[in-house]
């Protein structure tokens, strides 16, 4: 395994040991060809190839105004459609990057556009024409590899939810060369700095890096690693608008919050503006900030606007 000099020594070694315990291959190569793509997205705003229930493409410049000065390490243990790292990425808000989800094929799917590499989706048959019609979408579906089928299947489903179906309109509306262009930006970007793509519970996930700062005594002071954590939405689970796959107990959330505030790592909270979010994160300082939210599960809803609660140490 190749390992770039960028990460911390110690940090590499435990990520070493951890893949021969978990048997899982945590993929720091970098892909054959990530020579520059000349990437000319036009609308700059949106970053992430996919469409995510609570995806945070729009609201990136508002969560940049809360990001800490310096950081070395990012680790964000709810990716979703990546939104928010991709940028950060983008705009060199750090030097490596530790990206976790408990969906499996979300990770895949990273995982193979960031192995692959720009150049391979450049060329690459299935993205070379855009589908009139859901046949004519199926047809090359059935013909793609499985990261493309992902990404045919979450682009033509509502915030490209599991259970959803297609939809005509999200072929129209989304179907888009700009779309194409998205997914090769985000295989570059994968490839632009030190990027480790993880499949684990969140509560897993932290442990392992929070003993790892403490076996290695890793001073967060003079070389910060900073949490950015944006789980599902309080609104929708009392709603039951996820399925249980992503349900998460919201007190064990504040445990896990709480070690890595005691850990002396930063970390930045984004949830869901309710009486309960507040009290239960008032030890800790919070922003409250309005936006419009993009991804709910009523068609009425799709631009609602909300107020978001940005939970922080520093
Ligand atoms: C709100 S989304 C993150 C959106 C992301 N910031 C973006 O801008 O696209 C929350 C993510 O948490 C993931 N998730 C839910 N439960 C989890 C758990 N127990 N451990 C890790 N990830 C989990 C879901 O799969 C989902 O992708």
């Amino acid at each position: 395994m190749e390992l770039n000099k960028e990460i911390p020594e110690p940090i590499k070694k435990q990520i070493i040991k951890n893949c021969s315990i978990c048997g899982k291959e945590i993929n720091f190569i970098k892909a054959a060809e990530t020579e520059p793509v000349i990437m000319n997205l036009k609308k700059k705003s949106l970053i992430s190839p996919l469409s995510w229930m609570g995806g945070k493409d729009k609201q990136w410049s508002l969560i940049k105004e809360e990001l800490p000065e310096k950081i070395e390490c990012w680790i964000e243990p709810f990716l979703g459609g990546g939104s928010v790292a991709l940028h950060a990425i983008d705009e060199d808000s750090a030097w490596s990057y530790i990206l976790n989800d408990l969906n499996e094929d979300l990770i895949g799917f990273f995982s193979a556009i960031k192995k692959n590499g720009p150049r391979h989706y450049q060329t690459h048959p299935s993205l070379k024409k855009i589908p009139r019609t859901l046949k004519e979408a199926e047809i090359l579906y059935d013909n793609s590899p499985e990261e493309i089928r992902f990404w045919i299947d979450n682009i033509l489903k509502f915030n490209g939810m599991p259970r959803a179906r297609w939809y005509q309109s999200r072929l129209e509306g989304n179907y888009r060369q700009s779309r194409i262009e998205r997914l090769i930006n985000a295989s570059w970007l994968l490839n632009k700095k030190e990027v480790a793509l993880v499949n684990s519970d969140y509560v897993e996930f932290v442990k392992f890096y929070l003993d790892i700062i403490d076996l290695y005594h890793l001073d967060s002071s003079k070389s910060p690693i900073f949490f950015f954590l944006d789980p599902p939405y309080f609104y929708s689970q009392k709603n039951n608008i996820y399925n249980n796959h992503s349900k998460i107990d919201f007190t064990q959330l504040k445990k896990v919050i709480d070690d890595i505030d005691k850990s002396g790592c930063k970390f930045l909270l984004t949830i869901d503006a309710s009486v309960e979010m507040e009290e239960l994160f008032k030890d800790y300082k919070i922003i409250k900030k309005n936006w419009k939210y993009t991804s709910t599960n009523r068609r009425r809803d799709a631009c609602k606007t909300g107020v978001e609660l940005f939970v922080k140490n520093y």
